[in-house]
């Protein structure tokens, strides 16, 4: 293994976020327009190119990969790709998976699994019918529980991600982490990040996970865990429920001082941090003459860009953190 990847911070990454496509078949509210644009195909890495650069991410030191979106299942040749990489498994790559809207996982959960992915997460922001099509902007929602279903038939562990949203989905969080934890799944709750355009103010459905919290301790009993999943989450166990809980909290309790992450766009720009404008262009990099030392120089500069922290705020008339929507870079 070549130099590990540690930051002007002394952080060290060894989890990479490669998003494999920008497109979704979903349009949830929170995350883009419903008339979003999408980028021209040929801007879009292919699956030699994002087979290259994940090698020679696990050669400085990444051994968590998870692929993401827009919704990763939606390109033709994201099974190739996962199988290909399931290769690395054990040999530099600890931990391969994914992050899914859910819609297409019941045709290929048996895929995943027998290509060495262990443990997925699948957004699941309602069970509510009419509430998921207001959300999303479709009418997958059977297709999502079928999707769930199958992942776990299939032997997949299963994290449900629910984006807390006041006014929305609020009301419904006990029932969805209820439901989530009597099914076997752990369930994480993320706030909402100002990212992107989109319609309507953030903060008329922003809602604080310390709310969230302080609702669900007047209800049941939540006792901070020493599990740690190589992500943001903090979690803690539920003691009526006997599941796992995780809080995703950017706004009301920054986790940036423990960062081990960056993560890449489909078209191979590096960010350095989620909120940050800081790039990096590996495709450049990948369609140079000498791609080897253009990649390792691409890796050292977005170690030395990397900043220390994000600075969201959701406030009245504010502008977003970034324009680039969290559809760009999988979060
Ligand atoms: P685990 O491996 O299960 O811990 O997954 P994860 O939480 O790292 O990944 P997932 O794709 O499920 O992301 C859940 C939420 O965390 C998404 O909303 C991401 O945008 C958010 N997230 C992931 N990494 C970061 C980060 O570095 N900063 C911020 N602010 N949010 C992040
Ligand atoms: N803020 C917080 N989470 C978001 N997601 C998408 N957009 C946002 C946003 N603006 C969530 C999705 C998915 C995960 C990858 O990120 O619901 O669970
Ligand atoms: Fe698609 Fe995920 Fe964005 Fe929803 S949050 S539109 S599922 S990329």
């Amino acid at each position: 293994c070549s130099a590990p990847l540690v930051d002007a911070f002394n952080r060290r990454i060894t989890y990479l976020r490669l998003s494999v496509t920008d497109r979704c078949d979903l349009r949830c509210s929170y995350c883009m327009p419903e008339q979003m644009q999408f980028l021209p195909r040929k801007e879009v890495l292919s699956l030699e190119e994002l087979h290259k650069l994940a090698l020679a991410f696990i050669d400085r030191g990444i051994s968590k990969i998870r692929l993401t979106g827009g919704e990763p299942l939606v390109r033709r040749d994201m099974i190739q790709l996962v199988q290909a990489l399931g290769r690395k498994l054990g040999d530099g790559l600890e931990e391969l998976t994914l992050t899914t809207n859910g819609t297409q996982l019941a045709q290929h959960a048996d895929d995943l699994a027998a290509a060495g992915i262990r443990r997925i997460n699948v957004s699941l922001d309602t069970m509510d019918n009419s509430l998921f099509q207001t959300l999303s902007r479709r009418d997958r929602l059977g297709q999502v529980l079928q999707g769930i279903a199958a992942a776990k038939e299939a032997g997949l562990k299963v994290k449900l991600n629910t984006v807390a949203l006041k006014n929305l989905n609020e009301a419904e969080i006990p029932f969805l982490v209820e439901w989530a934890h009597a099914q076997g799944h752990d369930m994480t709750l993320i706030e909402v990040m100002p990212l992107g355009e989109v319609e309507g103010e953030r903060v008329d459905h922003y809602l604080p996970l310390t709310v969230v919290q302080d609702a669900l301790e007047a209800r049941w009993t939540l006792v901070p865990s020493e599990y740690r999943s190589g992500g943001p989450a903090r979690y803690f166990d539920v003691v009526e429920t006997g599941g796992r809980l995780g809080l995703i909290t950017p706004l009301t309790n920054n986790f940036c001082a423990g960062c081990n992450r960056i993560r890449v766009t489909a078209t191979g720009q590096l960010y350095a941090c989620l909120g940050g404008a800081e790039q990096v262009d590996l495709r450049a990099a990948l369609r140079s003459d000498s791609p080897d030392a253009n990649l390792a120089a691409a890796l050292d500069e977005a170690m030395r860009i990397k900043p220390e922290r994000h600075h969201f705020r959701i406030e009245r008339g504010q502008e977003p953190a970034q324009p680039r929507h969290m559809s760009l870079t999988g979060g």
